[in-house]
């Protein structure tokens, strides 16, 4: 029997590179294709078929579908929340067109499942913001977690309406060591440790004590990869799964990266970004996602300061290797 073939879409973008490599381990190269408007930078991906996509141009997804006899399709393509503020009709186009094209594909019978990813930013500030649980407020007041919200609800209406098999994870922050992160509010939290290396202090973009949660990006990818594995029938929740890994402050993660760095310092100018960090949840409960399909984490502050730092030490190592 042949194996499934998945389809990246938004392959060169943080998640996306991660993913294609997670894929590629699992199935071979041969049955991922990864698809972008840019070509990711990574070796790691270099024996991945690479195909041009604009998301919004249906017609050449659906010829991409075809022709790669796709069976699975994460849709990655979005502007961020940090970006989406400052460009909020791209960001409608390009966030909610670019799950319509694929949801209607995927009617048209043109894949068999579809990933595609939400965030804590459909939550708001009336949303309790400890231990968030699943069915709960979601009044966001960003451009980003409006599309995400009308998002999931596109998702739940095309399985109820058209049985469509799509499925959801809302992301907290993710943060990993392999590509920078691309206009979001977390971003602190993956920018901190490379200036902590290169030059031993941080400005922090959100106050001391903003408490988000997030996520190491490899445990974000396993989930994606159990969720869409697992059997339909599991699959309850046909908006988003709540995901939660730790949470955090800019202090704390601070105080975490001095037990390595001990001349480490930070300080603290907020600007925009806090207003929105400021309407997201605290905490997550990911009660239902465990229960559904099986979801189990297990992760800690020290945990991902030991696995960022020595990421990024090596890849300075190398990066001075190849300079000599
Ligand atoms: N990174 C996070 O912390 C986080 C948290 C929650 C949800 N998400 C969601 O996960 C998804 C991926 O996020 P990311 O952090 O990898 O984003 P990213 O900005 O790093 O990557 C997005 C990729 O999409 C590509 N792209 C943009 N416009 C496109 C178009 N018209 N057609 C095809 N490709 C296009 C970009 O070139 C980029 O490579 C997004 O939907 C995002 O909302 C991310």
């Amino acid at each position: 029997m042949r194996k499934e073939r998945s389809l990246v879409i938004g392959a060169a973008g943080q998640i996306g590179i991660e993913l294609v490599i997670k894929l590629k381990e699992m199935y071979g190269a041969e049955n991922v294709i990864a698809a972008d408007i840019r070509p990711p930078h990574a070796e790691e991906v270099a024996d991945v078929h690479f195909e041009h996509l604009n998301i919004l141009n249906h017609e050449q997804l659906e010829s991409i579908l075809e022709k790669h006899k796709v069976d699975v399709v994460y849709q990655l393509a979005a502007l961020l929340s940090a970006s989406a503020e400052k460009q909020p009709d791209l960001a409608w186009d390009l966030n909610m067109n670019g799950l319509f094209h694929i949801l209607n594909a995927a009617r048209k019978g043109l894949v068999k499942r579809v990933f595609w990813p939400s965030s804590i930013a459909v939550f708001g500030p009336t949303t309790p913001s400890v231990g968030t649980p699943q069915i709960t407020v979601c009044e966001p007041n960003t451009i980003y977690g409006i599309s995400k919200l009308a998002g999931e609800r596109w998702c739940e209406y095309y399985h109820a309406k058209f049985g469509v098999d799509v499925r959801s994870l809302r992301y907290p922050g993710l943060i990993g060591h392999r590509s920078l992160p691309g206009g979001g509010t977390t971003d602190y939290a993956v920018d901190i440790f490379y200036k902590a290396l290169e030059r031993g202090s941080y400005e922090s973009f959100l106050s001391a004590d903003t408490r988000l949660p997030m996520m190491y990006i490899e445990e974000a990818i396993r989930a994606t990869i159990e969720l869409m594995e697992a059997p339909a029938e599991k699959i309850k929740i046909r908006s988003s799964y709540n995901l939660s890994g730790i949470d955090f402050t800019p202090l704390e993660l601070a105080e975490a990266i001095k037990k390595d760095i001990s001349d480490f310092t930070i300080s603290y100018a907020p600007d925009f970004r806090q207003k929105i960090a400021d309407s997201w949840p605290q905490s997550i409960d990911d009660s239902v996602a465990q229960s559904d399909w099986g979801w189990k984490t297990e992760q800690t502050v020290d945990d991902l300061v030991s696995i960022m730092l020595t990421e990024l030490r090596k890849k300075k190592l190398i990066s001075e290797t190849s300079h000599n």
